[in-house]
């Protein structure tokens, strides 16, 4: 159970801080979670800031620093940031694509203090793998990274995101994770917002798919017990209920963006109406017990029917808002992910549809692009 803050008994303190460094990144994957107008590094917050904010979340509560982007090592004061961590004792996570400048970067990243590394994986063939991430000789970049982060002897966690077109190698995934020496696999089934959003159709898997999916993470974490964890994110659209996203509303999480706007989780500036402050204003503190955008959906008095009256609404917080706006039209309605939606059984059929067409050319995330949602149908409309 979280501390509560002093002034807002209703706000717990936050545990992690989501800090997004920059947009900028050498992949280029169909479903990142990043927003469609990605930041430039023109706008992003300079070092001192980003030292200040660190200093304000650890006065706050948080524990868990997720340095993040985009691809954060491509900042060239990541050290320095890491190092800042490390000094105020925050538990520094690197989510990482393994490419570009991260591995030169790497040693001065350990000599500081990062604590634990988090490596993403688009596909285990490696030309599949670089299709989805839509870059060229990726992968061996990651294999040698991967091998320096275990050599140094820092906890290595692989993220796998799965789709219709890395389902079929879920097994290999889990071989690949024992193979390079990671504690950890997230079996992360694609979240459809941001870019995945744009890309469900191309996306989608079935659900015998997914269940053979399901099947094997269940019988890997028998045989690989004491091992290898596998954690395993289940896609909402063929879920029986939602999950509790970014840990509820306001709870758990805090996500600044490269240019110092804080967010509730990644994809809230696709809910219209809603107001961001930003850390070049505000203290982290403020932002997280005042400000409009963090108290618009947190504690359960905004839900209608059937959350409102329903026994799970402090177990999943009704699910995700960016989901409800996209599929219902509607931030405050339930989720259509969860069985007790209206619209549920129209997500499901949607999803069943998308995943049984051929799927449509993936739309890769690109700074200035001017990108509009393929999708032929709103579930809403
Ligand atoms: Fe969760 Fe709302 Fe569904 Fe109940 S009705 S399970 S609170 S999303
Ligand atoms: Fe915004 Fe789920 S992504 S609440």
């Amino acid at each position: 159970m979280n501390a509560l803050t002093p002034n807002r008994p209703d706000a717990p303190a936050p545990v992690g801080l989501l800090a997004e460094l920059t947009h900028r990144c050498p992949l280029r994957c169909p479903y990142c979670s990043n927003p469609l107008e990605l930041d430039r590094r023109s706008g992003e917050l300079d070092t001192q800031t980003w030292q200040r904010v660190l200093g304000e979340a650890a006065a706050l509560g948080v524990l868990h620093v997720h340095l993040s982007g985009g691809e954060p090592t491509a900042r060239n004061d990541i050290v320095e940031i890491t190092k800042t961590c490390a000094d105020l004792g925050l538990y520094s996570n690197l989510i990482t694509s393994g490419v570009g400048g991260a591995l030169a970067k790497l040693q001065a990243l350990y000599d500081v203090g990062l604590d634990h590394v988090q490596l993403s994986v688009q596909g285990v063939d490696a030309q599949n793998a670089e299709k989805i991430g839509g870059l060229k000789n990726a992968q061996p970049q990651k294999f040698e990274f991967a091998a320096k982060v275990v050599e140094l002897g820092l906890p290595l966690t692989l993220n796998s995101v799965i789709h219709r077109g890395n389902i079929h190698e879920v097994a290999g995934f889990i071989d690949l994770a024992v193979k390079m020496g990671a504690k950890r696999l997230e079996v992360a089934h694609t979240q459809y917002y941001g870019w995945a959003y744009v890309n469900r159709a191309a996306l989608m898997p079935d659900k015998a798919q997914v269940d053979e999916s399901i099947r094997i993470v269940e019988a890997a974490r028998e045989r690989l017990k004491g091992q290898l964890v596998i954690d395993l994110v289940v896609p909402d659209y063929y879920a029986k209920y939602p999950k509790a996203c970014a840990g509820g509303w306001g709870r758990k999480l805090m996500n600044v963006t490269p240019q110092g706007k804080v967010l509730p989780c990644h994809a809230a500036e696709t809910i219209p109406g809603l107001e961001f402050w930003n850390v070049n204003d505000h203290s982290l503190g403020e932002i997280w017990r005042d400000s409009p955008a963090f108290t618009a959906y947190r504690g359960t008095d905004w839900m209608k029917e059937p959350c409102r009256s329903c026994d799970r609404r402090e177990k999943d917080w009704g699910g995700c808002r960016c989901q409800a706006l996209a599929l219902a039209g509607d931030a405050a309605a339930t989720d259509p992910a969860c069985s007790l939606s209206p619209l549920h059984a129209k997500v499901r059929a949607l999803a069943t549809e998308e995943a049984a067409e051929n799927p449509p050319d993936y739309v890769y995330r690109t700074i200035g692009s001017n990108v509009r949602s393929p999708l032929k149908e709103e579930v809403h409309s």
